[in-house]
């Protein structure tokens, strides 16, 4: 797939998440399969571009190209300023946010809130992409509520608006993340409109892709919540949908190497103190569905230091590892 000047590797994408998908997961995804990742939402009030937390989520230092930064908000002046401070910094692409949920976002106006009004999603766009002459691509849902799915009209602006890419989420703002995500609407969208169109919700499993791409007739598929804690099944996904054929399992010691290696990244870029606060999600994420995984995650969310994190960890899986071997 292409997004302007950008050849992807793969049509394989990592769902922006706010909270997850700082710059050490982006990267982690793209070096196990993903060809491309787009960064946690920033906020489009400049007043906060000067924060910590935003400064590191426009931090893309070392990151694989292209460099995609989401950002988010209700006023098209605003939004274009911030495309244009993102793009001044190093954002190849800026991604548009009118998918997400949150009350944070949607209380707000802003988020898949903007679904609702149509002339308020033109007048964004448009501001966007005459704001900055890097690719602007959009992230819808299909509607505001089950009543109201009115992602085609959205994807017509957008279209006719210069923006270069779609991503939709199968589902409505009012679903939230309830009921299965539906494709249909996506099949549709992609049908009758000529950008490039991103499949998104509820891909959890490399058959899972493969049904959504040819049901869609989508050009790639975004995955999300599958990539919490099992980074690599962008590389299962790649395999299938080159081979037809399913990977193995990684083995538990390759577990144990991938999260060590994405939590020294981690302790890198946030410093201890709060790079062993965001590590304790993703340790629970890799941990889930393990042995002793509860009694193991009570344990390894008390501690405070990288060195006690990082020995909790590897104990935990040299003890996985010894018990396969006994069991073999
Ligand atoms: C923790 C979390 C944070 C999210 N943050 C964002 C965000 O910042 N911007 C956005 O467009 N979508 C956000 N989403 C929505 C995802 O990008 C994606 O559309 C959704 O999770 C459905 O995909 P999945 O079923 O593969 O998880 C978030 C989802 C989760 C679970």
């Amino acid at each position: 797939m292409q997004i302007g000047p950008y050849k992807l590797s793969n049509n394989l994408v990592l769902a922006p998440m706010a909270g997850v998908t700082d710059r050490p997961f982006r990267q982690l995804c793209k070096n196990l399969g993903a060809g491309f990742a787009v960064s946690e939402m920033v906020t489009s009030n400049s007043l906060l571009w000067g924060s910590k937390k935003t400064l590191r989520r426009a931090n893309h230092a070392g990151e694989t190209e292209p460099r995609s930064v989401q950002i988010a908000g209700a006023d098209p002046k605003m939004m274009a300023l911030a495309a244009k401070y993102n793009a001044d910094n190093g954002a190849q692409i800026i991604d548009i946010n009118m998918g997400c949920p949150a009350k944070k976002v949607c209380n707000v106006m802003a988020g898949s809130a903007l679904m609702q009004d149509e002339s308020l999603v033109a007048q964004i766009v448009e501001a966007v992409v005459n704001a900055v002459d890097i690719p602007v691509t959009l992230k819808t849902r299909t509607g505001w509520d089950l009543e109201h799915k009115n992602a085609l009209a959205i994807a017509k602006i957008a279209e006719n608006s210069g923006i270069q890419l779609l991503t939709i989420h199968g589902r409505t703002r009012a679903c939230q993340y309830r009921g299965d995500a539906e494709y249909d609407t996506i099949a549709q969208v992609k049908s009758e409109i000529g950008i490039p169109v991103i499949a998104n919700g509820d891909v959890t499993s490399p058959e899972k892709a493969k049904y959504v791409l040819e049901y869609t007739n989508a050009d790639a598929v975004m995955i999300g919540r599958a990539a919490q804690g099992r980074p690599w099944i962008f590389r299962e996904i790649d395999y299938f949908l080159n081979t037809g054929k399913l990977l193995p399992e990684p083995p538990v010691l390759e577990v144990r190497d991938i999260l060590i290696g994405h939590l020294k990244n981690l302790y890198e870029f946030y410093g201890e103190y709060t790079g062993v606060r965001m590590a304790r999600k993703h340790i629970s994420w890799y941990s889930k569905g393990q042995r002793h995984g509860a009694a193991f995650r009570k344990c390894v969310n008390n501690v405070e230091t990288v060195k006690d994190q990082l020995n909790m960890v590897n104990e935990f899986f040299e003890r996985l590892s010894d018990a396969q071997e006994l069991a073999a």
